[in-house]
């Protein structure tokens, strides 16, 4: 646990516990996960329960309790997605990476995630790779788009 990296982000707030979900946002940022001891850590210098740190890590589906990976892959599975064959991006995505859906591949670059309408019906079927949308994105094309990502990535 890097300590020193917590307090920067304890100091940036002040150290006031009104800011928590900040708090916990800037972590996950950082560490791109919550690791426990560190939540104890927020814990006992906010004067908070770990209870309460743990709720609000737990609630929001933002914040992840296991390490996620550098780059987040979100299938949309709305409606929209869903009649245009989402279920099948998502099947040809999970293959080329070689995880399932909500997990994260072991070299920690890439999680997958199939999430609720992101707001792009129009292009349906939907993927959003690190904030950036891919529309209209056929299961071959989606294989593709990772296996172009990880070629880019490791350049
Ligand atoms: S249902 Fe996929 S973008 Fe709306």
């Amino acid at each position: 646990m890097d300590v020193a990296k917590i307090d920067t982000i304890l100091r940036k707030y002040n150290g006031d516990s009104d800011f928590l979900i900040e708090i916990l946002q800037d972590v996950q940022a950082e560490w791109r996960y919550l690791p426990v001891d560190l939540m104890r850590h927020l814990a006992d210098e906010l004067g908070v329960p770990l209870a309460r740190v743990s709720h609000i890590a737990t609630f929001y589906k933002a914040f992840s309790l296991e390490p996620r990976g550098e780059h987040e892959i979100q299938v949309c599975m709305g409606t929209a997605c869903h009649v245009k064959g989402a279920s099948r991006v998502l099947d040809a995505m999970s293959r080329e990476l070689g995880i399932g859906e909500g997990q994260t591949t072991a070299d920690k670059q890439y999680t997958l995630e199939a999430v609720r309408c992101v707001g792009a019906c129009g292009v349906a079927p939907v993927v959003v790779i690190d904030d950036e949308y891919h529309g209209d994105l056929m299961p071959d094309a989606s294989a593709k788009l990772i296996a172009r990502h990880m070629k880019e990535g490791a350049k």
